[in-house]
């Protein structure tokens, strides 16, 4: 009888042994280092439960993170796996992801036309927009601002790859160096060297489908722009040349890049009627161009359809440029700037 008293006697002091375990043993023996037991231990006493029965690494890592808020804890967890895992936390901590924009977020992050520069401005106009797409273009190609606002010098250094458009301008006295004269018999003016030699080869084939394309316009000069422009001030107002014509500096026939193509006894206004036209456009990438003003970008590039005129910016870019549909203005500001 002795000895069962004092086994149970023992028995109740192990017990009670065990029962004195500090949490931070507890989680000791669970797989916790010191350094996560520290973190755990600064937690409110609800959350510490939670680390309590198994080593819960998924939600140490959250803990861990520089963007870790206690308060929001639970957000985070609602919100796991959706974006990658800090990005979630920092929107989470400004109060910008909720269960209704999550969708809309995790596309928003996803699309590869998103500019990390842009993302606070993409935020702004979330809510104002449905189709993401059509937000994110006005947004990068920067059409939340007045056309000819906010002008910067075009960054030279990009070669072939320059931007011309309404906020981006050469200056007065730029003229490309290698200009060399058009063959009279194919059209007028001067090309730089790479586009005649891009323009010959796409004229060889169009003639070989039947068509008989003619360079009706190609470099200008900054102060031919400027004439051109105010010849037509003349006959418009300023805000219906802007459609048409760009202002001196902002035109991209003075890159010596550009051409306006039609066939003979066609104007240009009649153009994009013809089979040429069809040709050009489904071809001319191929041969290191694209169509630079495009119907359905009109809201983007600030003017109005122009079948004819072609941008020269090599085959690989002029193609990829197509791929992703983009206008030059938008892509350049998602994968060359
Ligand atoms: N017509 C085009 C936009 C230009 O003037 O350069
Ligand atoms: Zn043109």
């Amino acid at each position: 009888m002795k000895k069962l008293l004092l086994l149970v006697a023992t028995l109740l002091v192990c017990c009670a042994c065990a029962k004195e375990k500090t949490f931070a043993e507890k989680l000791s023996e669970l797989g916790y280092t010191q350094e996560d037991i520290a973190l755990i231990e600064g937690l409110s006493e609800e959350h510490q439960q939670l680390f309590s029965e198994t080593y819960e690494e998924d939600l140490l890592s959250f803990v861990k993170e520089d963007q870790f808020r206690e308060e929001n804890l639970e957000k985070y967890l609602s919100f796991e796996g959706l974006l990658e895992r800090k990005l979630m936390m920092r929107l989470v901590n400004e109060n910008i992801l909720n269960k209704e924009n999550s969708g809309k977020l995790f596309i928003l992050y996803s699309k590869d036309r998103f500019i990390e520069r842009n993302e606070t401005l993409y935020l702004k106009y979330l809510d104002q927009y449905d189709d993401l797409d059509e937000m994110m273009e006005m947004v990068n190609s920067l059409r939340y601002k007045e056309l000819y606002t906010d002008i910067e010098p075009t960054d030279m250094s990009k070669g072939d790859l320059i931007l011309v458009n309404k906020y981006h301008a050469l200056a007065a006295d730029y003229y490309p160096k290698d200009l060399v004269d058009v063959d009279p018999s194919l059209g007028r003016g001067q090309l730089t060297e790479k586009t005649y030699d891009a323009y010959l080869k796409l004229y060889e084939d169009a003639k070989k489908q039947g068509y008989s394309l003619y360079i009706v316009s190609s470099f200008r000069s900054y102060d031919y722009q400027d004439g051109l422009y105010n010849k037509y001030l003349r006959s418009d107002p300023k805000e219906v040349v802007d459609t048409y014509s760009a202002r001196p500096g902002h035109s991209e026939h003075q890159t010596g890049m550009a051409i306006d193509v039609s066939v003979p006894g066609v104007s240009l206004d009649d153009f994009g009627k013809t089979d040429a036209a069809k040709w050009l456009n489904e071809n001319c990438s191929h041969y290191g161009f694209i169509i630079r003003y495009p119907s359905e970008k009109i809201d983007i590039t600030g003017y109005i359809e122009e079948p004819w005129h072609i941008r020269y910016l090599g085959i690989e870019t002029a193609e990829d440029v197509v791929r992703h549909h983009m206008t030059y203005d938008e892509y350049y500001a998602c994968f060359v700037e």
